[in-house]
């Protein structure tokens, strides 16, 4: 065990491998704005509660304090470009990029693994970020593709499955309960 050292404190948590989505919402004279965030986590089920954390340096921070409403856009495998550029302050990130509209206003990217369209439903303190969890108002979920991965400050692309889908078991009250489906990979489980 080490003392937290900055450098080591966000190696250690680059282990967590996440998806990429990209934050959007509308700013007060319509425009579009929009940011990378591998932070973006679901809360609850019921209701449908999703949060992101943002840097209190980014300079469309104050945008979405006053937003009613934000979209996050899950990336697929093919959109590493997108995030980069979405992970880029002072840039052009609209210039050629498709974008539709939903009753929240907030800009929907296309071929995206699945957008969710919240209502603000909550803002926190999170030390040098600021923590927002949204209320799922309505979805769009691909049938097929794969998502965009980053782990240890990388891109990545999923790898194979381990065991049979999980589902949730009846009566589950979360949805990361897979039924005993893993037993198999599961070393405190006897046999
Ligand atoms: C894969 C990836 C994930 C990121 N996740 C976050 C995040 O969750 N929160 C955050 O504030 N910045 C995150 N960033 C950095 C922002 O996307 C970047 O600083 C962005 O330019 C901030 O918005 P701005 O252009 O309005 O300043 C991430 C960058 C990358 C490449």
């Amino acid at each position: 065990m080490t003392a937290l050292d900055g450098r080591e404190f966000r190696d250690a948590l680059g282990w967590f491998a996440t998806g990429v989505t990209v934050i959007t919402t509308r700013g007060p004279d319509g425009d579009l704005v929009g940011f990378t965030a591998n932070s973006f986590t679901s809360v609850s089920l019921d209701p449908p509660l999703v949060l992101f954390s943002i840097n209190r340096q980014a300079s469309c921070l104050p945008i979405f304090e006053g937003c009613a409403h934000f979209a996050v856009n899950i990336l697929a495998e093919h959109q590493a470009a997108l995030s980069s550029r979405f992970a880029t302050a002072n840039h052009d990130k609209w210039r050629g990029v498709a974008v539709e509209t939903w009753e929240g206003g907030c800009p929907i990217l296309g071929e995206a693994l699945a957008n969710f369209e919240c209502a603000v439903h909550a803002m926190h303190d999170g030390g040098d970020h600021r923590i927002f969890i949204g209320r799922v108002l309505r979805l769009r979920s691909s049938g097929t593709g794969k998502p965009l991965l980053f782990s240890r400050g990388a891109y990545r692309l999923l790898g194979d499955r381990l065991g049979a889908p999980a589902e949730a078991a009846a009566g589950s009250t979360s949805a990361l309960d897979n039924g005993g489906l893993f037993a198999e990979h599961e070393p405190w489980t006897s046999a």
